[in-house]
């Protein structure tokens, strides 16, 4: 069975097929269809999003599309900047700016009062059968930090805390290799689901 992944960033390519090794899939990607128009990410939840990417690249390659949508929610703040975690502070906003916006409205917070975490939503959709569409979610809880600390990752990683780390080891995503923030994380979660959804579909007797 192929299934397209609805994106053209390398690092999700690399981080989903790793995550998705050893299903019997062909894993194709927006790469090998460029005419594929870009979706534009404007429901107002992950679900909505993920959901809308995976249905219209399903419709343009024929085939079943996975695609996903990701963000911060912080607890104080009404969980923003939610849906909008890439442009928080503005449509061609840098990581460094949305960090900035957000420590900036979180200034004056308490620490019992910065808590968020970071939602991951796929959505698989098959292009026969009307479209039919599942998802997956998956969290990490965390605290918001007063200042960056690490330089790996992205987004918000430099001042993201996951919780269940030992008292006076805490650190940021940015401060941990790839492979121990994977093992943590909301889109690793929800990309375990799925791979147990898709083991179940091409199980063959
Ligand atoms: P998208 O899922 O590619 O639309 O990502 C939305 C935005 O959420 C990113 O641009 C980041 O700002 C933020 N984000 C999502 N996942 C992470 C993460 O693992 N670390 C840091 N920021 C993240």
């Amino acid at each position: 069975m192929d299934i397209v992944l609805a994106t053209r960033n390398m690092k999700k390519i690399e981080e989903i097929s790793r995550i998705l090794n050893g299903l019997d899939v062909t894993l194709l990607t927006l790469r090998d269809f460029p005419s594929c128009p870009e979706v534009e990410e404007d429901a107002d939840t992950f679900q909505g999003n993920a959901v809308k990417k995976a249905l219209e690249i399903a419709k343009c390659t024929g085939k079943p599309a996975v695609a996903d949508d990701s963000g911060l929610e912080v607890y104080a703040l009404d969980n923003a900047p939610g849906v909008l975690s890439a442009r928080y502070a503005g449509e061609n906003a840098k990581d460094i700016d949305n960090i900035d916006k957000l420590l900036k409205k979180m200034d004056g917070l308490p620490d019992g009062k910065r808590g968020a975490r970071f939602v991951c939503c796929i959505a698989l959709a098959d292009p026969g059968d009307g479209g039919r569409t599942v998802t997956f979610s998956g969290f990490v809880e965390g605290v918001i930090g007063r200042e960056l600390k690490g330089r790996l990752g992205f987004g918000y990683d430099p001042v993201f805390y996951p919780a269940g780390q030992g008292v006076g080891s805490q650190r940021t995503f940015a401060e941990m290799d790839p492979d121990e923030k994977d093992a943590l994380s909301h889109r690793k979660a929800a990309l375990e689901q799925l791979k147990v959804h898709l083991q179940a579909c091409v199980f063959k007797i």
